[in-house]
């Protein structure tokens, strides 16, 4: 190929990816954001192809992928591993990688090392953690070595233990008052963007407009300037989970089921392989 289109054709697929700077820009333009999870090649080039902004490779693997209750038990470098599939997928949207539990809780310097870590081995384009205040310090160190850095505030699953469930977060006037500070401070550290899970819509709205990141909610009602949802659960390949702000957008797990069924129907009655699809 010539020299001049391979530039002019890297540039194009430069400039066609998401950036922190262009999530800003849809913040200030009104224009939502759309976020899912992903962690496997196959299905994060599919949801690429369709257009999402942000595939954010969550420690929800933990769950969805290794069918742990918790999000606790998954490792740096299994995150590692699965990211690097995402990144492979990746044409357009912002590739992020949860940092998981245990990751960057330590120290200031273990957080940094591990989320240099994860951004050189995995290629990602950021990292995600759990936390407001009490992880700050950690925060400021990663964005001055350069890592772009998504907080996640509300429900946070690596709690879930100091929690004592998955219910709502925040619904009393002291840990909302704690949250919007906690917000506010993610703001000003530099975090590119914050998650806010499973608390009311109206505080939500509230944190949406104190800061100048976009925010990026899931169970925090419509007014923030983005949504996330895991995308099993979204797909409807996750059957046992259905929380109030979940909607299926497919009924996948009728689908797989389904064509498994009648896959495993045509083996037993011999129908498949037919004389079309031998050698
Ligand atoms: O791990 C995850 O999937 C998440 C989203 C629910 C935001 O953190």
């Amino acid at each position: 190929m010539h020299a001049f289109l391979k530039k002019t054709m890297s540039v194009h697929v430069q400039n066609s990816r998401m950036t922190t700077a262009k999530l800003r820009q849809m913040k200030a333009n009104g224009e939502k954001i759309a976020m899912l999870t992903s962690y496997d090649f196959t299905l994060a080039s599919l949801v690429d192809e369709a257009g999402i902004d942000i595939l954010l490779v969550g420690d929800s693997a933990s769950n969805i992928v290794c069918g742990n209750q918790y999000t606790l038990p998954i490792t740096v470098d299994e995150m590692i591993f699965l990211t690097k599939g995402v990144v492979r997928a990746a044409q357009h949207a912002l590739v992020v990688s949860d940092m998981p539990f245990g990751s960057y809780q330590v120290s200031e310097e273990e957080a940094v090392r591990n989320a240099i870590k994860i951004l050189k081995e995995s290629g990602c384009d950021a990292v995600k953690l759990e936390g407001g205040e009490e992880i700050l310090p950690a925060i400021r160190h990663m964005v001055q070595a350069g890592v772009p850095v998504m907080g996640h505030l509300g429900l946070t699953p690596q709690s879930v233990n100091q929690f004592g469930g998955y219910g709502l977060r925040a619904k009393e006037e002291a840990e909302a008052e704690k949250l919007l500070h906690d917000a506010q401070l993610l703001d000003e550290a530099g975090c590119f963007s914050i998650v806010l899970e499973k608390i009311p819509a109206a505080l939500a709205a509230r944190v949406t407009k104190a800061v100048s990141c976009p925010v990026i909610g899931i169970g925090a009602g419509n007014q923030c300037d983005g949504q996330v949802l895991v995308l099993h659960d979204m797909l409807g390949m996750n059957q046992g989970f259905k929380p109030k702000f979940l909607r299926h957008f497919a009924k996948l797990a009728d689908v797989i089921k389904g064509a498994v069924g009648d896959y495993i129907d045509a083996v037993k009655e011999s129908s498949f392989p037919s004389e079309e699809e031998s050698y």
